[in-house]
């Protein structure tokens, strides 16, 4: 049986983070120090980290969680800004388990998602509930060409994005 963490960054223990920083090692081979410089710039205390957790209490999947707010039709909504998910070991659905309580993380807590991804991971994201935004419906300054934009949830009714924060 596993579990899901997701704990407030400004909580995060030493431990938890170096194991957190070796998880992510997993998908990106930064070394310690600049992993940990990455999120010394990039997190705030009001960010979380989500965690799916086996038996034995390793870490079997990883995102993080931006606290930020996205502008709908003119309208600014409290969102979260999912970055950074991976999983230990591919293809054993441990991604879309803790994509599926990410999601009704964001239901209760009535907020919408976002997310950056390549071409290549849509469909990973659609199978797991987030719709894929048309460019179209995008005002966003700091996005690269080729970067795709996800929401939460699905079907969600605006005729413009608007966010100017980084991209993360
Ligand atoms: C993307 C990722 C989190 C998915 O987690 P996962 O536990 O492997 O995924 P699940 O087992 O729950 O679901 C499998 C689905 O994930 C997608 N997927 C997994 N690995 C993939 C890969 N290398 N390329 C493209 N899609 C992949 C596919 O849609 C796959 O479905 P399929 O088997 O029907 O093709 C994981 O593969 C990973 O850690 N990738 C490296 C880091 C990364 O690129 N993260 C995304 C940042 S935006």
């Amino acid at each position: 049986m596993c579990n899901v963490q997701i704990i407030q960054h400004g909580e995060l223990s030493g431990d938890l983070l170096k194991s957190i920083i070796e998880v992510k090692q997993t998908a990106w081979p930064y070394s310690c120090d600049s992993q940990l410089d990455w999120i010394k710039s990039n997190l705030k205390s009001t960010d979380l980290h989500a965690l799916l957790i086996d038996e034995e209490g390793r870490i079997l999947a990883y995102m993080n969680l931006i606290d930020l707010s996205l502008k709908l039709d003119d309208i600014l909504f409290k969102s979260y800004g999912v970055g950074n998910v991976c999983a230990v070991e591919r293809r054993k659905g441990w991604g879309a388990k803790l994509m599926a309580h990410v999601n009704s993380y964001l239901s209760r807590h009535n907020r919408y998602g976002i997310l950056f991804c390549k071409q290549k991971l849509v469909k990973f994201y659609a199978d797991n509930s987030w719709e894929q935004v048309p460019s179209e419906k995008i005002n966003i300054k700091k996005l690269d060409s080729g970067v795709i934009t996800m929401i939460y949830p699905m079907f969600s009714q605006f005729y413009m994005l608007e966010f100017d924060g980084s991209v993360f």
